[in-house]
């Protein structure tokens, strides 16, 4: 048997289309309109570190190519807090900007925390402040973390059956094991969340239906922790030795023995800025429109 090998980039692309012509309808609807104003996203980089400037470029790109304005901050690496906080509460205020994303990881002279939660909940389109992962946890409608609306958006565009499924997520970060659980328990599926102290844990992954690696370690999930038939989302970027961005899972094994898969590049990557887009769009609208 060998896998369906889910094309993120194709689901990335269809979902981009459609955020596109509801922006083009917004310009054809206001273009008389003097006050109107079109969705805009803030980028922060504090520092140079080259793969944030690589992320933050193509957040940028993706931004324009729907119709945003995409509004650039580029601060010096010795940027300190107050100047920091000052600028996002500009950005906070400011009404041609609706989402603000300051890319991490920070400077380590800065209190990453202190920062997320400077961001107004409304803004936050990357669901890091705590209101939103609070909203979350409650079942409440809020800006959701983009990799774990990803990796739902991917399930849900191939009408995979989520209900009463068992869902084994593997990895309890912030940013994407704990958040992509809650969402998984919100569409009613039967959620184990694994972690590196779990004990055997080929044994807890076997058990799932749809199996989410997000751990950090290249080739991790061979075929021996893979049910027969399950669906297996790949939510690993590891950087190797040879400068090739690898995947958790173990790819040429895995796709032997699940019934579908997300490949590394080209699986959940492309849909993250994409859900980006979307939180964008969303604050948008509930900012101009109370939607
Ligand atoms: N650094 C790596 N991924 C992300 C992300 O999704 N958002 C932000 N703000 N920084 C990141």
């Amino acid at each position: 048997m060998s896998a369906v090998i889910i094309s993120g980039k194709a689901i990335s692309d269809e979902i981009r289309n459609g955020i596109a012509e509801e922006v083009r309808l917004l310009y054809e609807a206001r273009r008389r309109d003097p006050a109107f104003v079109p969705p805009g996203l803030a980028v922060i980089q504090v520092g140079a570190d080259p793969a944030s400037s690589i992320y933050v470029n193509n957040k940028k790109k993706a931004c324009e190519q729907v119709g945003f304005m995409s509004f650039g901050y580029s601060l010096e690496e010795d940027t300190t807090m107050e100047e920091l906080l000052d600028l996002i509460d500009t950005l906070n205020r400011d009404p041609r900007v609706h989402g603000i994303l300051c890319q991490l990881p920070l400077p380590k002279h800065l209190d990453e925390f202190a920062v997320i939660c400077a961001i107004t909940p409304e803004k936050d389109v990357d669901g890091f402040h705590p209101v939103n992962k609070g909203l979350l946890s409650i079942g409440r409608e809020c800006l959701v973390s983009c990799t774990p609306l990803g990796c739902l958006a991917l399930l849900k565009s191939l009408q995979i059956p989520i209900a009463g499924k068992q869902c084994v997520v593997v990895g309890r970060s912030n940013i994407v094991g704990k958040p992509v659980a809650q969402l998984m328990l919100g569409e009613n599926a039967t959620v184990t969340m694994a972690h590196s102290r779990t004990t055997d844990l080929p044994a807890v992954c076997k058990n799932a239906d749809i199996l989410i690696a997000a751990i950090g370690k290249p080739g991790f999930i061979t075929a021996d922790y893979v049910k027969p038939g399950a669906i297996v989302i790949d939510v690993g970027i590891n950087r190797c030795e040879d400068n090739k961005i690898r995947g958790d899972v173990d790819f040429a094994s895995v796709v032997e023995v699940a019934s579908a898969v997300t490949p590394v590049p080209g699986g959940v990557g492309p849909m993250t800025i994409t859900m980006l887009l979307k939180n964008t769009l969303t604050a948008y609208k509930k900012i101009t429109e109370g939607s």
